[in-house]
Order: structure tokens, then C-alpha cells, then sequence
């Protein structure tokens, strides 16, 4: 199956220089199939907690991995945030396709579950992405890169982070957007739009991220 726009952009950000690389919350595994393909890593790791998901992948995996990709994946039916990366070796955990304020939760086990592991992320929430960046802010990685894609008019951020940089990230994407794009004017609008409604709502919490939206319209 074709990759959509989305995981194809998320797959391009990927470093081929980690050993393994953990596909959590993958679904069908589309966006790990892809990276195993690639030989991003020498182990892919397929995390989902649906069973009949997981089962049906294992099973797909197990008829097409060719020899050399055999021993290259392993399928984990089991919640993200109970993951247990190997202390030695160098990882990369993507997680996307799922809600901002449950990825925090997920980054937020996983990063407390293992302090002192290398552990460089990849996200793409569905919604939320204030949230998001605001969690990232918090931890001991800086910022690889950041991209919008638009796709089936919705729009997703897809943010790298990694302990080798040292730029700070920003809670607004200082460095995704590109303004003159009609696309990310419509999303910038999107944003100011949904949190001018939530003032009704808490106006402290939310005039302050309005504020800083609406500056990049200036
Ligand atoms: C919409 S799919 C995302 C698929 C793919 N990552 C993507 O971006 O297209 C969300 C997946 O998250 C899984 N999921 C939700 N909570 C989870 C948890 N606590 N642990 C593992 N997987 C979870 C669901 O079973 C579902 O397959």
C-alpha cells in the first residue's frame, strides 16, 4: 500500500544512524514496513495494544521480511508507555497519528521509565501541538527539525527532537512555518481560530497561546 503524504514526510525525517527504531501506536505498521524496507535500523520495533492488530501485522511480517530482513523486527502487542528500550543501544521512538495530550502521557512514561537511555523522538500529534511542544520544551533534547503537511485538509506538525542538537524548540513552530504558503496561512488561521474560542473557556491559560499565534501573523 502506497504510504500516505504524511508518514512518507515523517519516514524522510528519519537519521539511519540509530539501532533500533520504535514504530508506537503503528496501526497496520505501514510507517515501520517502510523503514524496515529502507534499512533505517537494525531492529524495528512494532508497538500497538490492539492484539488482532498486532497479530495480523505479525503475520504479514512473517510472509514477506525476506531473509535478511527476518531477524530485523519484532511485533510488541503492549501500551507505549511500557516499552523497554535496550540501555545500550541508540534509539529512535516515533509516535504519530494519535492525540496531542495522550502522546505527552506516552512521552512523559516513556522518558521517566528510562532516564539515562538514548532516546531521540519523532512526533506528530493529531491536534494539540502546543501541548506537544510546550512537554518537549521540558526535556534535554533540542530541535532537528520541524515540517507542516497538509493532508486531506487537515494539517499535521511533525517535529523532530534529538540529545544532538541543542536548538531550542518553540511552543508555535518559530521555524515551520512558511507564511506565504495559502496552506500554512490557513492553518496559522485555524489555530488563532480554535483558541480565541477557547478563551471562553479558561481565558488565562489561553489568551497567553493566542498572543503568541496571533504575533506570527504580524
Ligand atoms: C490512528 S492510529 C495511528 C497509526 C499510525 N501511527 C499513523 O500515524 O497513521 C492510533 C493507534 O494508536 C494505538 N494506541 C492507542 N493507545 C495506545 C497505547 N496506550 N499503546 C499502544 N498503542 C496505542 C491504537 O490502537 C491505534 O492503532
Amino acid at each position: 500500500m502506497a504510504l500516505s503524504k504524511r508518514l512518507s514526510a515523517i519516514v524522510d525525517v528519519v537519521d539511519s544512524g540509530y539501532d533500533e527504531i520504535w514504530d508506537c501506536c503503528c496501526d497496520h505498521g505501514l510507517l515501520g514496513i517502510e523503514l524496515l524496507q529502507q534499512n533505517k535500523a537494525q531492529l524495528i520495533h512494532f508497538v500497538d495494544i490492539v492484539p488482532e492488530l498486532m497479530q495480523a501485522l505479525n503475520d504479514k511480517l512473517v510472509r514477506f521480511a525476506t531473509n535478511e530482513q527476518c531477524a530485523r523486527w519484532q511485533v510488541h502487542c503492549q501500551d507505549v508507555a511500557m516499552i523497554s528500550p535496550d540501555p545500550n543501544k541508540r534509539h529512535l521512538v516515533i509516535i504519530a497519528g494519535v492525540g496531542g495530550e495522550l502522546l505527552v502521557q506516552f512521552l512523559a512514561k516513556i522518558v521517566g521509565h528510562h532516564p539515562g537511555i538514548h532516546i531521540d523522538f519523532i512526533v506528530c500529534p493529531v491536534h494539540h501541538s502546543y501541548q506537544v511542544r510546550r512537554y518537549l520544551q521540558t526535556l534535554s533534547l533540542g530541535l532537528v527539525s520541524e515540517q507542516l503537511i497538509c493532508e486531506n485538509k487537515r494539517f499535521y506538525e511533525i517535529i523532530a527532537m534529538s540529545a544532538s542538537s541543542s536548538k531550542q524548540v518553540t511552543r508555535v513552530g518559530q521555524q515551520m512555518w512558511q507564511l506565504t504558503s495559502k496552506e500554512h496561512q490557513a492553518y496559522l488561521k485555524q489555530l488563532c481560530a480554535h483558541y480565541q474560542r477557547m478563551l471562553n473557556q479558561d481565558a488565562a491559560y489561553y489568551q497567553p497561546v493566542l498572543d503568541e499565534y496571533s504575533a506570527l501573523l504580524l
